[in-house]
C-alpha cells in the first residue's frame, strides 16, 4: 500500500517526457492513470491513453469524461496539467498567430482540462491539481519572451486556482523545472548549430552542472499530488538544479 493506492489520476501530455515519467511514477505508486495527449498511441498498460488536443474544448471534455468513466466513474483525485509547447525568440520574433497558438496550448490548455476535471475532483477526498510551469516564469531567460509569458500566466493561474478551490478541498500547486532532458530539449539541441556546445551551455547554467531528468520532475509532481502533502497548496516547487535560488562563484581556473 502506497500513498496513491486507490487514487485516480489524469496526466495531460503524458505520452512523452515529463508527463510520461509522471504517469509511470503515479502508476508505480498505486494510482490508476489516464493519459490525455495529442498522440497517445505509444501509451502502454497499465496506463490508459486518450487522444485530445488541449486547444479543443469539446475534445478535452469528451476525453476527461471517458477517462473518468473508465477509471470507475466516481470522480478523479489528481489532475496533472503538463501538456505544453515551446517558443523561441524575443518579443519581436513571433507574430500574433504564434502568440495565440502558444498561449492557447500552455495557458488555455490548463484552463480547459481543469474546467472539465473540477466537477470530478470535487468528489475526491484527496483532490490535487499540479501544473507544469517553468523556471521561465520566475527568471528572465534570453530568447524566451512568448514562452515565459505563457508560463508566467500558468504561475499566476496556479495561485488564483489554489485560492478559488481550497475550500472545496482541491489543492493546486505547480512545479518549475529548469532544463529537463526530454525529447523536447533533444529537438532543441538537434536544431542548434552546435548541439554539443548548446547542451554544455544548458548544463553549465544549472548549479548542479547537469540537466534535470524527467523522473526528478515526476518525483516533485508526485510529492505535490500526494495525499501526504495535504497542507500544501498555492506553491511553486523549483526543480531546476538550483538555477533559480543559488548564486555560485565561478569555478577557479
Ligand atoms: N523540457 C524542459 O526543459 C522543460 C522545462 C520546464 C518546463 N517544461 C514543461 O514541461 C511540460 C512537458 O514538456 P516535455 O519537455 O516533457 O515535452 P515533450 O515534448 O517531451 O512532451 C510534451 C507532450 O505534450 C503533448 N502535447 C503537446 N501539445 C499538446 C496539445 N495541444 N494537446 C495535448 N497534448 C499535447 C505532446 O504530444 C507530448 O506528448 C511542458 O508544459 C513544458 O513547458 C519543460
Amino acid at each position: 500500500m502506497t500513498d496513491f493506492t486507490g487514487l485516480r489520476a489524469l496526466v495531460t501530455g503524458g505520452a512523452s517526457g515529463i508527463g510520461r515519467a509522471t504517469a509511470e511514477l503515479l502508476a508505480a505508486r498505486g494510482a490508476q492513470v489516464a493519459v490525455l495527449d495529442l498522440d497517445p498511441s505509444g501509451v502502454e498498460k497499465p496506463l490508459r491513453g486518450y487522444a485530445a488536443d488541449v486547444t479543443d474544448d469539446a475534445a478535452v471534455r469528451d476525453a476527461v469524461a471517458a477517462a473518468v468513466a473508465d477509471l470507475g466513474g466516481r470522480g478523479l483525485d489528481v489532475l496533472v496539467n503538463n501538456a505544453g509547447i515551446g517558443a523561441q525568440g524575443t518579443v519581436e520574433d513571433n507574430d500574433d498567430d504564434r502568440w495565440h497558438t502558444v498561449l492557447d496550448v500552455n495557458v488555455l490548455g490548463v484552463v480547459r482540462t481543469s474546467r472539465a476535471a473540477l466537477p470530478h475532483l470535487r468528489s475526491s477526498t484527496h483532490a490535487a491539481i499540479v501544473n507544469t510551469c517553468s523556471i521561465a516564469a520566475t527568471a528572465g531567460l534570453p530568447q524566451r519572451a512568448l514562452y515565459s509569458a505563457s508560463k508566467g500566466a500558468v504561475l499566476s493561474l496556479t495561485l488564483a486556482m489554489a485560492a478559488d478551490h481550497v475550500r472545496e478541498g482541491v489543492r493546486v500547486n505547480c512545479v518549475n523545472p529548469g532544463t529537463v532532458d526530454t525529447p523536447w530539449v533533444g529537438r532543441l539541441l538537434d536544431a542548434a548549430p552546435d548541439p554539443a556546445a548548446e547542451r554544455a551551455a544548458l548544463e553549465a547554467r544549472q548549479p548542479t552542472g547537469r540537466l534535470v531528468s524527467a523522473e526528478e520532475v515526476a518525483g516533485a509532481i508526485a510529492y505535490l499530488a500526494s495525499p501526504l502533502s495535504g497542507a500544501t497548496t498555492g506553491t511553486a516547487l523549483a526543480v531546476d538544479g538550483g538555477m533559480q535560488g543559488l548564486r555560485l562563484r565561478p569555478v577557479a581556473q
